[in-house]
């Protein structure tokens, strides 16, 4: 299975940025492969996440290029009277291949529920695009050792109305360590991911890809990509800099 290195930039970047960081990423990431063994980039997939209104500029700069992108949200239907929402339609349409759903900011900053998720994976899946669905646990479930029973509850209900024939990504995201430099222990990361492992394979979806997310850095990255459960990362704040987030690729 690849690799994968999923670049969430949140709010962050402007158009303008976004062109400025993805030229100098294309040229440092074309050099490093360069200078190393190809086969390792094969195994690799990189997305990039960029806030709605800096897709079309993403979209550009990506067209011709093996980096991958999507949003990071989208509505449940294609079009209509849904004042502020994203299309996925639109996103294929720019090329774009993933829909990031269900990250704990949709969800705790938003009031996005178990349900509506659910129904965003099934449209995202019925366009050939690949939801990127994030589960995660709160610090006070954490301590009262409702862990399970949260990833458990997020994954059987965001996932009722998907198709198991069509492609998926998971990301575990514990939200007490998303954006606060307080990353899970590798084996709080390996022990969660293989409890979720096996809910997948019970839901007949044993060859999901399962990211982690939270606080991923570049000092953190090499151990924590080689543990048994964990295939590839969703990046935060490490994303926003170029050199940093190709020093976690690079892991
Ligand atoms: P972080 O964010 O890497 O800044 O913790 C991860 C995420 O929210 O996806």
């Amino acid at each position: 299975m690849k690799k994968i290195f999923a670049a969430n930039w949140k709010l962050y970047k402007s158009p303008k940025q976004a062109r400025d960081f993805l030229e100098n990423f294309k040229f440092k990431l074309e050099s490093s492969q360069r200078n190393s063994d190809q086969d390792k980039f094969k195994d690799k997939e990189i997305i990039i996440f960029p806030s709605s209104i800096c897709l079309e500029t993403v979209a550009d700069k990506l067209l011709g290029s093996n980096i991958k992108f999507g949003s990071q949200n989208s509505y449940f239907k294609a079009e209509g009277a849904f004042t502020g929402e994203i299309s996925a339609e639109v996103v294929k349409e720019l090329g774009g291949q993933y829909v990031l759903l269900g990250h704990s900011e949709r969800r705790n900053l938003f009031g996005e529920t178990d349900e509506l998720i659910s129904q965003k994976v099934a449209f995202v899946q019925s366009l050939d695009l690949t939801p990127l669905l994030c589960i995660g646990e709160l610090l006070t479930e954490r301590e009262s050792g409702q862990t399970n029973e949260v990833i458990e509850r997020q994954l059987k209900l965001g996932l009722k109305n998907a198709n198991p024939q069509k492609n998926l990504v998971i990301a575990y995201e514990p939200v007490w360590a998303i954006g606060t430099g307080k990353v899970a222990t590798p084996h709080q990361v390996n022990e969660t991911h293989g409890v979720i492992k096996n809910l997948l394979a019970q839901m007949k979806l044993k060859n999901t890809a399962l990211l982690y997310g939270g606080s991923v850095k570049p000092e953190n990255a090499k151990e924590l990509i080689s543990l048994d459960h964990v295939d590839g990362f969703l990046i935060g704040g490490a994303s926003l800099e170029v050199d940093s987030f190709l020093k976690i690729i690079n892991s």
